[in-house]
């Protein structure tokens, strides 16, 4: 596909994990990728490299979806790059899990506004940009604990969660301007955030997973491949879960 026919996605939080692995999906259907990242400028640049080698093309961006001045700022410069954003994914996330007893005010603020609040200002920015080509595919990373809940997760779970009254709200207002939003909530899959929990947490929810086993990124990546693509265009408001069958 030449540069003038391409459009972009923007994958936020592209540079690790399922962030990583979507924007190669994305990268493999043609979009050029814009691969957002906060501090790991070298996993950014692995990601773009193996995109360009594969004959896609990408760049890697920093900034902090935390901070709207950031969001309004990198939209901005998206917008002059002469190719339509039709894609958006909100990935970036964080997790800080803690009792609600033990809940400090100022990880609930940081779980919420980097996990919730940049999905709602991004989604904003997107749909201003989307509008004028009539044609766009915003898409959650949400979570199977928005769902089904967890000890520990108040935080982290309420953020989620309102990704999905975010998704449905939205897709409602923009079904009309062809903007399709949808969100998609992963149960545990293999990967930085998962590496943190020891051998016996992890074989405690392998035993509640009907299949049996982890996710891997790749799973995630097929799934927001088919949304971000033409053969999703009728799906838009839909919470999709990809867990192994741990919530049904
Ligand atoms: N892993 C799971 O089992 C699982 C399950 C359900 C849902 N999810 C959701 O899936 C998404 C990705 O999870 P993951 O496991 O792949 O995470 P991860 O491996 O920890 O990677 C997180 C990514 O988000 C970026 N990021 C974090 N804070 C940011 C900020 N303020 N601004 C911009 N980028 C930021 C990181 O950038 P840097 O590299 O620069 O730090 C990194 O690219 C998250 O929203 C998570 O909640 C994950």
């Amino acid at each position: 596909m030449s540069e003038q026919n391409k459009s972009i996605a923007l994958v936020t939080g592209g540079s690790r994990g399922i962030g990583a692995a979507i924007s190669q999906k994305l990268g493999a259907q043609g979009f050029h990728v814009i691969v957002n990242y906060v501090s790991n400028e070298t996993k950014a640049a692995e990601v773009v490299q193996k995109i360009t080698a594969a004959g896609g093309s990408a760049e890697a961006m920093k900034f902090d979806v935390s901070h709207e001045d950031e969001i309004v700022k990198a939209m901005e410069e998206i917008s002059k790059k002469g190719m339509p954003l039709t894609v958006l994914v909100n990935n970036a996330g964080i997790s800080e899990d803690s009792l609600i007893l033990r809940l400090k005010k100022e990880s609930l603020d940081r779980t919420l506004q980097t996990n919730l609040v940049s999905a709602i200002l991004l989604s904003k920015e997107a749909v201003k940009l989307m509008m004028k080509n009539r044609n766009g595919s915003i898409i959650q990373i949400s979570s199977v604990v928005g769902e089904m809940g967890n000890a520990g997760q108040v935080a982290y779970s309420a953020a989620k969660a309102g990704m999905l009254g975010l998704t449905k709200s939205l897709a409602k207002e923009v079904a009309s301007r062809k903007i399709r939003v949808n969100a998609v909530t992963p149960g545990y899959i293999e990967t930085d955030m998962t590496h943190e929990l020891n051998e016996t947490q992890k074989n405690t929810i392998i035993d509640d997973i009907p299949m049996g086993c982890l996710g891997s990124v790749s799973d995630v990546a097929n799934l927001v491949g088919f949304l971000a693509g033409p053969d999703s265009h009728y799906i838009t408001g839909q919470v999709i879960g990809i867990n192994g069958g741990l919530y049904i």
